[in-house]
């Protein structure tokens, strides 16, 4: 590159960030790279087992259980309600099977696994058989590493203390508790139809039963949520003990019903300033209350942490079982999922058992990453989380990260968002992390890039 080439790439870097800063543009919450809608059709599934043949060493595993037994009101994630237990059952024994497709030509022997993910939906709707099987034939095929996490997420009315006690007994560490809201009004206008009691117990009994890992979610923002409600429910949230804490903006989509509220009545919701006020008043409070930032949206105390988390963002490849799931190998990304034309949840999960009855790997879209895009990869995702770490990336790519992104360097410590001795984000650039991964983006992948509504 020359050097009028580095200084416009600067100067444009420069430009799109403090436009977004200042223009309160706020970007959805980055968790991987390429994102989903730079996803397009494919159906190669022969590529999908070539590229996961030169894969040695960690990997994550995640299984999506597109259930639940009640829609919310903020919700578009893939998932389906009241479905019969018969077609959970199916569901379970198709995963068994796209586990066994997708690792034939893996060497599983090079291959160990640090961590498990049962994500949703709400999976503790499984039964302790349904899990247990699951379980059993990945460890019959994979090491498991020493400290390997496994995980499991689910809604406070499907955790009683039956399904605690299963879960403890089957292995799991970790556990992630839909909590949303301590209020029960909010509760009820969510669509979520059990009391705000529930909650609150069912996080006492997961810590006090000794699960190692407690975390919780909740969400701000909710229409008719007052600044001194959210005050309150943090106050409530620190005092259990528990190591994590996720902590979302409501995101508004076109799809959920709170999408159609906010056509009718906006002023019911946060504005961005108002968000971004909340938000900085959690991350004083957490802080004052021992828990640092991990990433934008997760909370650890000391010693806490969530290794699925960590290696999302340190770019372990993953391998994604289930009609929602997203693999991702080394060269390439993909799911059964068709972000590109999108149809019902229902006729996915259709399709997903439908393509694995023929013995096939059930793919639909995909992304292949080039040597630029791996490097991207590896410096977005680092840089969100906790850093990036030099050694690794010279170790990696056979060259400084500078090389490639002096220009991003450059204007976030210029600008106050990165420490000048390493390639960490400083508190204020953690809070526009999202806005700073989404400027990183190749120009190929923000032309890609479809918002999804
Ligand atoms: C799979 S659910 C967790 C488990 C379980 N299904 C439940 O809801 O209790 C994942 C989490 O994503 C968060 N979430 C989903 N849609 C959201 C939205 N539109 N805005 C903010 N957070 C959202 C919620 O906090 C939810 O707990
Ligand atoms: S928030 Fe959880 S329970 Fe509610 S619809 Fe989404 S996945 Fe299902």
């Amino acid at each position: 590159m020359t050097v009028v080439e580095l200084f416009e790439q600067k100067d444009l870097f420069e430009t799109r960030l403090m436009e977004k800063i200042n223009n309160r543009h706020y970007e959805p919450y980055i968790y991987t790279y390429p994102p989903k809608g730079a996803f397009r059709p494919n159906t190669d599934s022969e590529k999908v087992q070539q590229s996961w043949r030169t894969v040695r060493g960690p990997i994550s595993l995640y299984l999506h259980i597109p259930f639940c037994e009640m829609k919310c009101s903020f919700c578009t994630l893939f998932t389906t309600v009241n479905q019969p237990k018969e077609l959970i059952q199916t569901y379970v024994k198709a995963l068994e099977k796209e586990f066994e497709i997708s690792t034939t030509l893996m060497k599983t022997s090079s291959i160990t696994v640090n961590s498990i993910y049962f994500g949703g939906g709400t999976p503790t709707l499984m039964t302790f058989e349904q899990m247990g099987g699951l379980l059993k034939r990945i460890k019959n095929k994979f090491r498991l590493s020493e400290n390997a996490e496994i995980g499991l997420e689910g809604a406070p009315n499907s955790i009683g203390d039956e399904k605690i006690r299963e879960i403890q007994e089957l292995g799991f560490n970790r556990l992630s508790i839909g909590i949303q809201s301590f209020d029960e009004t909010l509760l009820r206008n969510m669509g979520r139809h059990y009391g705000a009691a529930l909650g609150i117990e069912t996080i006492k009994k997961a810590v006090k039963a000794g699960i190692p890992n407690v975390n919780f979610d909740l969400i701000y923002g909710i229409p008719g949520q007052t600044f001194g409600q959210w005050k309150a429910h943090l106050e409530t949230a620190v005092q259990f003990g528990n190591k994590t804490i996720t902590i979302y903006p409501l995101v508004v989509r076109d799809r959920a019903a709170y999408g159609k509220k906010y056509k009718i009545a906006p002023e019911k919701f946060l504005t961005p300033e108002e968000g971004q006020k909340w938000y900085d008043f959690t991350l004083d409070y957490l802080e004052q209350n021992d828990f640092s930032q991990h990433t934008l949206v997760t909370f650890a105390r000391r010693g806490g942490g969530n290794q699925h988390e960590e290696n999302e963002f340190r770019g372990l490849p993953t391998l994604g079982l289930g009609a929602g799931a997203r693999s991702y190998t080394p060269n390439f990304h993909y799911t059964n999922d068709d972000y590109f034309e999108p149809m019902s949840n229902q006729k996915v999960i259709e399709r997903y058992l439908a393509v694995l009855g023929g013995g096939r790997i059930p793919v639909f879209s995909g992304v292949s990453l080039d040597e630029d895009e791996t490097k991207r990869r590896y410096f977005i995702l680092n840089l969100l989380f906790k850093g990036v770490d030099e050694r690794d990336y010279l170790d990696r790519f056979d060259e400084a990260p500078e090389e490639t992104f002096g220009y991003a360097i450059y204007v976030l410590r210029k600008n106050g968002f990165m420490e000048q001795k390493n390639l960490q984000l400083n508190e204020e650039g953690k809070k526009f992390s999202s806005v700073i991964g989404a400027c990183l983006f190749s120009e190929a992948v923000q032309k890609l890039n479809i918002r999804y509504k």
